[in-house]
């Protein structure tokens, strides 16, 4: 498996290890943070056991799944956690998720950090398309992607259930020749 280290200005991103999960809890265990996400809070138990999970996946040949910790480069410390989903029958498209840490919120980061993963995947990855899908109510997340290039594609009628009843998407995507020309 060959690490993934990439870059930006504010913000890094490299694969997650063991020693990252109290750092992905409190994101993925935040009630806040997981407000608009297609999940309840997680225990701690359980975002170990998805770190498990995702550096067995790391080894895979090929690699379709990439769990990433996204750090702060001033201050070395793990701020948010990004996940990019190659699609298996459609490796040239792939799926991105993100989230920080609420204290880190409305700093211009989550911005930053949808650039980072769109850079990851076309400049690194060669991926052609990639597309995130976000709750209809979750501005925050609509105007980093749209800041970021993410064009809105259209809305996923029911596509998730959730505890309080069948809940639409909005899907967001960009194409790597849009990336290349900005
Ligand atoms: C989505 C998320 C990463 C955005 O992070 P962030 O660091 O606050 O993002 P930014 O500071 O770059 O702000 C993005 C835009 O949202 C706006 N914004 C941020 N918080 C806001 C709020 N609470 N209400 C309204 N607008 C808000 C910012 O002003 C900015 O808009 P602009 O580009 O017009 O200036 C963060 O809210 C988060 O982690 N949420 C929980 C997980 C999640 O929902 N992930 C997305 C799944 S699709």
């Amino acid at each position: 498996m060959r690490p993934v280290v990439c870059n930006g200005e504010r913000l890094g991103l490299r694969d997650v290890t063991e020693a990252d999960v109290p750092a992905l809890h409190a994101v993925y265990g935040d009630p806040t943070a997981t407000q608009h996400l297609p999940f309840q809070p997680r225990s701690l138990d359980e975002v170990a056991r998805l770190v498990e999970e995702a550096v067995e996946a790391s080894a895979a040949e090929p690699r379709l799944l990439y769990v990433l910790a996204v750090v702060d480069r001033g201050r070395c410390d793990v701020v948010g956690v990004a996940r990019l989903r190659v699609e298996a029958d459609n490796p040239h498209s792939a799926e991105i998720g993100f989230g920080l840490h609420p204290h880190q919120w409305g700093r211009g980061i989550g911005t930053d950090l949808v650039r980072l993963l769109l850079s990851f995947g076309f400049e690194h990855l060669g991926l052609h398309r990639i597309w995130g899908a976000r709750s209809p109510a979750n501005l925050p997340a609509q105007l980093a992607m749209l800041t970021a290039g993410m064009v809105e594609e259209g809305r996923i009628r029911h596509h998730l259930r959730t505890p309080d009843g069948w809940r639409d998407s909005i899907v967001h995507s960009a194409l790597e020749d849009e990336w290349s020309r900005r």
